[in-house]
């Protein structure tokens, strides 16, 4: 049996990854359960859960000790920009020094790892406005989150080229799907959207708060395709030492995402807007090509993507 290591396990990405994986692998799953849920986990006898945090250096050190990893994918973050801008030192903490620990721990420990897979994000980028985002373009982060998001990712390749690490790092572009939690005001606008339509069709009066004019867009990826790049990244050689766009190739502006939402559901919702949000992104969308010559080809538009979470919602 491969041996895997998700932390973040229980969040959106990681718990779907690792009920994926654990339906024939040994999967362990690391989570403080902030944003993630027990629930969210498919029960499994290959599967085993640690509730605790990657800033725990006594918990990483028993947990990377005492097992022999395959893989591990580090998806244990603060996800929310906005909460990162809020609140840069506690975020710093979680989302850089806890990778650079687990590195060092990984290094010593972890001698036949076949590949660390750490998730990085199209939030490095920033705001320079040449698009589509390959991954050598200009770099320019523009909070706590996107330069948190760069340095760990290159110390990530960095440990593979200075120590020989199997690494890689894949940035995500804009993931939705199933078992993103929507309770915090700084989750995943779908996941935020989703709520509210299905609070419209229980009949309760409710609106969405949209920060800014709606013109700003982004590349929507459903979680199936990210599931499919993560697989490809993690197994193939050519990927060592790199990092990889996850997206689509197309954006949405969300003023189109809620026409879209609303056209499917036959709702009209509420909108309210309040000024944009500070360090929000205008307009980001994936140049995918690097990921494509690994062999990944994403299934599904936004419309299509859409379409199936919302049915998997008993929405439509
Ligand atoms: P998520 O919030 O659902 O998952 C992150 C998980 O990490 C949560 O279950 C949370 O409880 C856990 N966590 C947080 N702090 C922790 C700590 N100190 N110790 C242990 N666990 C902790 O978010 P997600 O959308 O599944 O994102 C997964 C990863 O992908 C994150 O690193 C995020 O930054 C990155 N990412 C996500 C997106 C996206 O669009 N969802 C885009 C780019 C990058
Ligand atoms: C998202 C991810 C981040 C990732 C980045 C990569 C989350 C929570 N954030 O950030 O981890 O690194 O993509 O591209 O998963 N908005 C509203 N109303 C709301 C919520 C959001 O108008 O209630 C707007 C935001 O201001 C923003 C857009 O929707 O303009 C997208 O916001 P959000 O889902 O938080 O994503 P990003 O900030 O792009």
């Amino acid at each position: 049996m491969i041996n895997y290591l998700i932390t973040g396990g229980a969040g959106f990405i990681g718990s779907t990854l690792a009920n994926h994986l654990s339906k024939e692998n040994k999967v362990i799953v690391l989570d403080d359960l902030s944003m993630g849920k027990k629930e969210n986990l498919v029960v499994n006898l290959n599967l085993e859960f640690i509730e605790g945090s990657v800033t725990d250096k006594d918990l990483m050190t028993e947990v990377l000790s005492n097992n022999k990893f395959d893989y591990i994918f580090h998806l244990a973050a603060i996800a929310s920009v906005a909460d990162s801008v809020e609140r840069p030192v506690e975020t710093h903490q979680i989302n850089f020094e806890s990778v650079l620990m687990m590195l060092e721990l990984i290094r010593k420990y972890q001698k036949d790892l076949k590949r660390l897979v750490f998730s990085s994000s199209a939030a490095v980028y920033g705001d320079e406005p040449t698009l589509p985002k390959h991954e050598d373009s200009v770099i320019r982060p523009l909070t706590p989150y996107a330069v948190d998001k760069f340095a760990a990712e290159q110390y990530v390749l960095d440990y593979n080229h200075l120590y020989g690490i199997n690494t890689s790092a894949v940035r995500f572009f804009n993931v939705y799907g199933p078992n993103q939690n929507p309770e915090s005001p700084y989750s995943g606008v779908i996941s935020i959207l989703v709520d509210r339509y299905k609070k419209i069709q229980k009949g309760e009066d409710t609106h969405f708060t949209l920060f800014g004019d709606g013109s700003q867009s982004r590349d929507f990826v459903f979680i199936e395709d990210v599931i499919q790049a993560l697989l490809l990244v993690a197994s193939k050689d050519e990927a060592l030492g790199r990092q990889f766009n996850v997206g689509t190739g197309n954006a949405i502006t969300l003023n189109e995402l809620i026409e879209v939402i609303d056209e499917t559901l036959n709702i009209n919702l509420s909108v309210k807007h309040e000024s944009e949000r500070d360090g929000d992104i205008k307009d980001s969308v994936a140049d995918i090509s690097r990921l494509k010559k690994l062999g990944y080809k994403p299934n599904f538009s936004v419309q299509e993507g859409m379409k199936k979470y919302l049915a998997s919602e008993e929405l439509f």
